[in-house]
């Protein structure tokens, strides 16, 4: 098969293909998510919570990202891989491009950063320099403290006004992916149908162009209690790991995954 790009992924839209994308750390898993077909592997800060045991997303470093970002780029010569910007690496426009440039060197295809208009700078500065990004919109973990806890974002016309804007003014600015996180279904539907770059959505409903879970969500590992839109596909699938994936991947593109139960109302 061949390699996964950002221009499969436009592709894909183009036609109404929906896209699987998995979080993941290191090179085994990495391989296993080649071989079952997964189109977009993402390092994620999450790796926070899930390998280092805190309880955000704010103690992750560039470093610490760098090191799974290679270790995942051994493993898989076949999915895009994208890379998180942790906490506080894109605070100025200097540090955005400095840390962006050492996840590209450790095998990232783009990198993702949370925030709203106010990337759209560094968006493009980053595309200027060969870097595609990818904005992270809606419920922002590393935003919790701001936030005050992990909570459905976009509700109301305000807010999911301003979630449209955004989106529009990164996608103006260069952004080549969209990804929103615990939005209600409508909102997310807006979205997708307005820009006319890919969006992936968790917790975003059925009309994001394409889903992602973190790994061990989506194997029924649990490290808090699971989110609504979590679902175990080790269980849905036959036993085996990569046939978690493959039946994540299937359930995805058959538009089974996620079912009304896993995605937020207005
Ligand atoms: O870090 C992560 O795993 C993420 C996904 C939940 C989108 O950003
Ligand atoms: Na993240």
């Amino acid at each position: 098969m061949k390699a996964i790009t950002l221009r499969t992924l436009r592709d894909m839209k183009s036609r109404g293909e929906a896209f699987s994308c998995l979080t993941c750390y290191d090179a085994t898993f990495a391989g296993a998510m080649a071989r079952a077909g997964v189109e977009v592997i993402l390092i994620g800060d999450s790796l926070g919570m899930v390998l280092q045991g805190h309880d955000s997303t704010l103690p992750v470093t560039t470093d610490d990202m760098a090191y799974h970002t290679a270790a995942v780029a051994r493993g898989n010569r076949q999915s895009l891989i994208m890379a998180d910007m942790p906490f506080m690496s894109y605070a100025t426009v200097a540090e955005t491009l400095t840390n962006a440039a050492t996840l590209m060197r450790a095998g990232a295809h783009l990198v993702k950063l949370e925030g709203g208009a106010w990337l759209c700078e560094r968006v493009t500065q980053l595309a200027q320099g060969g870097i595609p990004s990818c904005v992270h919109l809606g419920l922002t973990p590393q935003s919790v403290n701001v936030l005050g806890g992990y909570r459905v974002q976009g509700r109301g016309e305000a807010s999911s006004s301003q979630l449209i804007e955004d989106a529009c003014a990164v996608v103006a600015a260069g952004a080549a992916l969209i990804l929103l996180e615990c939005v209600p279904t409508d909102l997310a539907k807006r979205v997708q149908a307005t820009v006319d770059v890919p969006v992936i959505g968790i917790g975003a409903g059925p009309h994001c162009d394409g889903q992602v879970l973190v790994l061990h969500d989506m194997l029924g590992i649990h490290h808090a209690k699971p989110a609504r839109f979590v679902k175990d596909f080790l269980q849905a699938g036959d036993g085996s790991i990569e046939g978690a994936f493959r039946c994540y991947i299937e359930q995805v593109k058959s538009g089974d995954y996620p079912a009304p139960e896993h995605a937020f109302a207005d």
